[in-house]
This record gives C-alpha cells, sequence and structure tokens, in this order.
C-alpha cells in the first residue's frame, strides 16, 4: 500500500493529544519529521512516537525531499502564511481550525491550492464526531422534515486556553473564532452548507482576568508548562450572534471563555417539521405513532481527529475532494468575520458568499 510521508508543524496541545496519536495509527502514514519553535517539545514527542527528524523552523521542515504532505497546528496567526508556503512547496495541507484570522487570508490560502493543484483541507473536527455523522443521517433522509431553527451554544464558566489564544493579534479573537467556528460550523454541515444572508452579532470582554487563573481544562502547551501565564487577555469573554440562511433557517448561537453560569455546556440543536435533535450527546425528538418519543442512539467513541486524519490521507491517495475542503472553511470564517463587524458597528450585516 502506498504510504505518505507527513510533517507536523506545531506540536502543542491539540497535536499532543489528538492529532498525532492519530497519524501515528493511520496504516498509510509516515510521520517523518515534528517542528515546533520550541524544540525541546517536539521532541520529547518524536522521541515517544520514533519519529526521526526534529526541526525548529518549518522552513527547513518544506526542505524535505520525502515529504507529501503537511499538518499545520500552530497558533492561528501563522495559519495562512504557513499553509500557503506549504502549497507552493508542493506539499498537501491539513490546517486546523480556523483556516485563518480573515475571510482575506483564507480566499489566498484556497487561491494558492488551487493553482498548486494540491489538497486544502481545514480540520472542522466536529463534522466527523460520530453523533454529528447520526444527526447528519436524520437530516439528509428527511426524517426531521423542513429544519427551520437552530441553535448552538459552547459555553465555559471558567476555561480560556490562555496563552496565544487570549491575544487578539495571534487568535483572531476568543470564544466566537475559537469554539464558535465549531458550533456554526456543525449546524451548517448538518443544514447542507445553505448561503448565510445575514449576521448580528454581540461581543463582550466584561471577565478580563477573571478567566486566566485555569485550574483545568483545555490548555495552549505554553500554559501547561509554565512558560505563559496566559494572563495577558484583549479578546472577548462572551459572543452571542444570530445568523440567518438563504434557505429561511436561523441559527442562534453564544460562546464562552468566561462566564457566571452554573456549568460548562456544548449543546447543538436542530428542529424540523418532522422532528428535532440535540448533540452532544446526540438524540432525537418526534412523534411515533401519536406520542412524543426520544431516541438516544448506541455509539461508537471515536477521536474526532482520527476520522479526520484518515479523510485527509484518503482524499490524496484516491485524489477525491475532501469532506472538509479549503472552500468551506473560507465559508464559515466569512461568518464568523460578519458576527465580529457586525459587533463592531451595532447592527446587522451582511454576510459575503
Ligand atoms: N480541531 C480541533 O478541534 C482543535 C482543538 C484544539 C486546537 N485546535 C487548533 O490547533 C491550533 C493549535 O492549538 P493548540 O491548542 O495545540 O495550541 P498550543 O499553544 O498548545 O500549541 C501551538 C504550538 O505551536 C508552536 N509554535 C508557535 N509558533 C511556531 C512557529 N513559528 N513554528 C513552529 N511552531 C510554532 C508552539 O510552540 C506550540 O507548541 C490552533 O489553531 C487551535 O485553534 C483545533
Amino acid at each position: 500500500m502506498k504510504k505518505l510521508s507527513v510533517a507536523v508543524i506545531g506540536t502543542g496541545s491539540i497535536v499532543s493529544g489528538g492529532y498525532l496519536p492519530a497519524l501515528a495509527k493511520h496504516p498509510s502514514v509516515n510521520v517523518v519529521a515534528l517542528c515546533d519553535s520550541v524544540v525541546e517539545r517536539a521532541k520529547l514527542l518524536a522521541d515517544e512516537y520514533g519519529i526521526p527528524r526534529v526541526l525548529g523552523t518549518p522552513e527547513n521542515v518544506l526542505n524535505l525531499s520525502d515529504l507529501n504532505a503537511v499538518l499545520v497546528c500552530t497558533p492561528n496567526h501563522l495559519h495562512a502564511p504557513q499553509t500557503c508556503k506549504a502549497l507552493e512547496a508542493g506539499k498537501h495541507v491539513l490546517v486546523v481550525k480556523p483556516m485563518a484570522l480573515s475571510p482575506e487570508e483564507g480566499e489566498a490560502m484556497v487561491e494558492t491550492a488551487r493553482k498548486a493543484g494540491k489538497t486544502l483541507m481545514v480540520g472542522l473536527s466536529y463534522r466527523f464526531h460520530p453523533h454529528t455523522q447520526y444527526m447528519k443521517r436524520f437530516v439528509d433522509s428527511g426524517d426531521l422534515g423542513e429544519i427551520y431553527y437552530t441553535k448552538a451554544s459552547w459555553l465555559r464558566r471558567k476555561g480560556n486556553p490562555g496563552g496565544w489564544f487570549t491575544r487578539k493579534a495571534l487568535a483572531g479573537g476568543g470564544p466566537l473564532i475559537d469554539l464558535g467556528v465549531h458550533l456554526i460550523d456543525t449546524i451548517w454541515y448538518l443544514l447542507g452548507k445553505p448561503s448565510c444572508l445575514s449576521a448580528t452579532g454581540s461581543t463582550y470582554g466584561k471577565m478580563n482576568g477573571h478567566s486566566s487563573t485555569l485550574s483545568a481544562g483545555y490548555r495552549s502547551a505554553d500554559v501547561k508548562e509554565g512558560l505563559d501565564g496566559g494572563k495577558e487577555y484583549d479578546v472577548e469573554d462572551l459572543a452571542c450572534g444570530f445568523l440567518r440562511f438563504a434557505n429561511g433557517v436561523t441559527l442562534i448561537m453564544d460562546t464562552s471563555f468566561a462566564l457566571h453560569t452554573k456549568a460548562d455546556a456544548h449543546d447543538v440543536e436542530i428542529f424540523g417539521t418532522k422532528g428535532g435533535g440535540k448533540l452532544y450527546p446526540a438524540e432525537v425528538y418526534c412523534d411515533l405513532h401519536g406520542t412524543p418519543a426520544d431516541i438516544a442512539p448506541v455509539l461508537p467513541k471515536v477521536s474526532n481527529q482520527e476520522l479526520e486524519v484518515a479523510e485527509f490521507v484518503d482524499s490524496i491517495l484516491q485524489e477525491k475532494p475532501s469532506m472538509c475542503p479549503g472552500e468551506d472553511g473560507l465559508a464559515v470564517l466569512k461568518m464568523i468575520d460578519a458576527l465580529y463587524r457586525s459587533s463592531h458597528v451595532g447592527q446587522e450585516v451582511a454576510v459575503s458568499d
């Protein structure tokens, strides 16, 4: 079987906890190099997984002659430049979400991939979640009827990841661009990717500092290793929004790094004329023989990254479009950008296609 030679740029929390175990498990992948500006971090992982090369700069990765593909897993502000350079060097790229800081950067990435004739996949991980896939089958089969209303919420009471995640210049924003990208994408994907017409958003930064004393939860590798106190904070800590789609569907969403709410929650809900559903975990609500009934499926536990890496590998080896092309990452980025713009101007704004 043909194998892909893959390198990973950025070896922080999501790589050690998600992407690297997934790559190591895949029978058609050879991880040939890890790269991180904190070289010791990459070296520890390389030793653990038996990976031959550790590099401190992405340029040296792209010079490797035996390399087919690159995973870009660095802080958000590096996604566009590192992805474009890798594509121009003739490598296929899986870039983690959010694909970039702005739609302009996202457009440049899509265009660079097109010119290079290489795969650009965006890590829209929650599409792969078995519970999302279960719900997708209900939507696509028409079992829920016409979907007209959706809600998505990812609230953390005291849960900013610290480090670069709380610096606007490096992250592009707070929970809206970090967690909201998954919320919006999951709904948009379930709905069959309708065109988004308009956005109304509000963002708040009322709790700065409150959220920086994390004891648990998702954290940047720098914070975990004590290299960064995660105290600098100029992103929003709450965002809420209202999106209107061309097919008449509405999405209401909210997401926080810090909020005086009782408990952390990650809920995605869709409502149709024949049934409704809720994620995570998946539940379906319908009427069976005239009586309200709830369906609670028993689904396998598989990491999103395992399924995502498998899709990336298949798309390259089988020369087929991936389930999360750059264009989809860009569409989601445009909705996020519109929510931020709306918050800035204090009124509804159009979302450009
Ligand atoms: N798909 C998902 O569900 C998911 C989950 C978590 C994070 N992410 C995304 O993954 C990315 C990384 O997140 P994380 O939590 O791993 O962050 P992290 O801070 O833990 O890791 C980032 C790593 O990049 C390294 N780095 C920084 N600048 C570099 C450079 N110029 N060259 C090489 N390496 C460099 C850092 O040293 C660090 O090790 C983010 O864009 C985040 O949004 C995706």
